[in-house]
């Protein structure tokens, strides 16, 4: 992968899609036991500046207490249990560090898609942070920066800019198209929702790579790729390889 990137075809939604408790490294190793080669998690920062894996700013849904993660200590959050919420055969599962994921990564031989995912306010710092911590780690995972905030994508790629990245957005526009050219990214990544073949044609003639979420049906990831789309996340590995 790189130079600069395609990798994977298809990268698992939130580390184990909908086959685990998302952001967890259970899912890391489901996605590795289906043989899967990529998977997508969301990074954000503890109160104490500490990256931390988890999508919501909130703890309700995933670990079904209350919580706000930009007010919490990372020893606080890491203690957080977020697998029973999901079935209780996952008790006991819990949220991991950024470190932690991309540790296991590397033993799974896992591309990591990893999504700057600020709390709002932080954007700048989580790119920073996110970015850093890369800078200084041993280049054992291959990694796809992306993020829907412009300000953490140019923060990160401050420190690593030589790692591919792409900006996040819902839906395709030129004026999206054009961001992301301006920013440096390698990748546009758009939502399923409203996407037309003709927007990948765009997106493709202007030299990003598009990868698109979410996809959980293998008739449609199989027309995305007819449409020139360099790859898929999804909550079904299982269904789509
Ligand atoms: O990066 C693709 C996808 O993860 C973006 O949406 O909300 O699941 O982080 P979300
Ligand atoms: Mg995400």
């Amino acid at each position: 992968m790189s130079a600069c990137w395609p990798g994977p075809a298809l990268y698992v939604h939130r580390c184990g899609g909908a086959l685990a408790p998302e952001n967890t490294l259970a899912g890391l190793r489901i996605a590795g036991r289906l043989g899967c080669a990529a998977v997508e998690f969301d990074v954000m920062l503890s109160a104490d500046g500490v990256p931390v894996v988890i999508h919501d700013e909130t703890l309700e849904r995933t670990a079904g207490r209350p919580g706000r993660v930009s007010c919490m200590s990372a020893a606080e959050l890491l203690a957080v249990d977020v697998g029973r919420a999901f079935h209780p055969a996952f008790q006991g599962e819990l949220l991991p560090s950024f470190e932690a994921v991309l540790a296991t990564c590397a033993e799974l031989g896992l591309v990591a898609n990893v999504e700057i995912k600020p709390a709002g306010g932080f954007e700048v710092d989580t790119g920073r942070v996110v970015g850093e911590l890369l800078a200084r780690r041993a280049p054992d995972v291959e990694v796809l920066l992306s993020s829907f905030s412009a300000d953490a994508l140019e923060a990160a790629a401050q420190r690593v800019p030589d790692l591919p990245r792409a900006l996040l957005v819902e839906a395709y526009s030129l004026a999206a198209q054009a961001r992301a050219l301006e920013l440096g990214c390698h990748g546009l990544n758009l939502g399923r929702q409203g996407l037309r073949p003709e927007h990948v044609r765009q997106a493709r003639a202007a030299g990003l790579h598009v990868l698109v979420y979410t996809v959980n049906d293998a008739l449609d990831a199989r027309q995305l790729k007819a449409w020139g789309v360099t790859g898929v996340f999804s909550d079904r590995p299982d269904l789509i390889r």
